[in-house]
């Protein structure tokens, strides 16, 4: 780890002094940025990354290999998911997702598929309950930066720090296709794609439980016109500011 911030990592709290460990939750829709973003700061301080989309992209994968790929979503329950053999352990950097005792892939947990029902599966209280411990049960030293959609709202409510990230549409649909190798997506492939997302967003913000929300006293960062370093310098000042 090249680049940490010598004062912020000096500054980090020490488990033998019993002190508490520095959690940051960053949240936003999907293509905001949230996991990249998280992935450097967390870098940068030395800290864990919890990117706890994956854990619902995993449970996702799971549940379509369970049901052969057509998933009827009322019929999920804590009883079913329990049947899944999926397990969240944790190494050095953060969460490892294990189905059958073999580590996913993150291909698998970013296929087209699980991407279509990853919003419905979500919005499962079962599912939303067996993630909360899966969460919260993870190690926290020397600390933990979580991104999601309520990482700072219902996850973590006492993080040190809570960051939203927010971008618009279209820009948020060309990084999702860039991301994925169109290097220069045509217009209506931007469209299609920014429509998928809106979808999503619609789904995620609007379900009964834990939805997607600007926590309290969030410092609210719009990615649309900024640079990744910007941005990254923002949340680090704000780190250093509330340490
Ligand atoms: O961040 P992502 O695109 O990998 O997230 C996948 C889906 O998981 C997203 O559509 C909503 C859901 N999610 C959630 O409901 N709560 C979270 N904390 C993280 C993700």
């Amino acid at each position: 780890m090249t680049e940490r911030s010598p004062r912020l990592a000096a500054g980090l709290p020490d488990a033998g002094q019993g002190r508490r460990s520095l959690v940051i939750t960053i949240d936003g829709p999907a293509g905001s940025g949230k996991s990249t973003t998280a992935q450097e700061v967390a870098r940068r301080l030395g800290l864990l990354h919890l990117d706890s989309g994956a854990l619902y992209r995993g449970i996702t994968l799971a549940l379509l290999r369970a049901f052969d790929g057509d998933l009827p979503v009322d019929r999920v329950d804590a009883a079913r998911i329990g049947t899944l053999e999926l397990e969240v352990a944790w190494d050095s950097e953060g969460p490892v997702i294990r189905l059958a005792g073999a580590r996913v892939p993150d291909e698998d947990l970013r296929s087209d598929a699980v991407t279509a029902h990853v919003s419905a599966v979500a919005a499962v209280p079962a599912v939303r309950g067996w993630l909360l411990g899966a969460q919260r049960a993870g190690p926290r030293f020397p600390g933990l930066v979580a991104d999601g959609r309520d990482m700072g709202t219902v996850v973590f409510p006492d993080a040190d720090v809570k960051v939203f990230l927010e971008a618009d549409t279209d820009v948020r649909a060309l990084r999702r296709l860039r991301q994925r190798g169109v290097a220069d997506p045509s217009p209506g492939e931007v469209r299609t794609e920014a429509r998928k997302l809106e979808a999503r967003d619609a789904t995620d913000a609007g379900r009964e439980l834990s939805p997607l929300r600007v926590p309290a006293g969030a410092l609210v960062i719009d990615t649309s016109d900024l640079g990744f370093e910007e941005q990254i310098t923002r949340i680090l000042e704000r780190v250093e500011a509330a340490g």
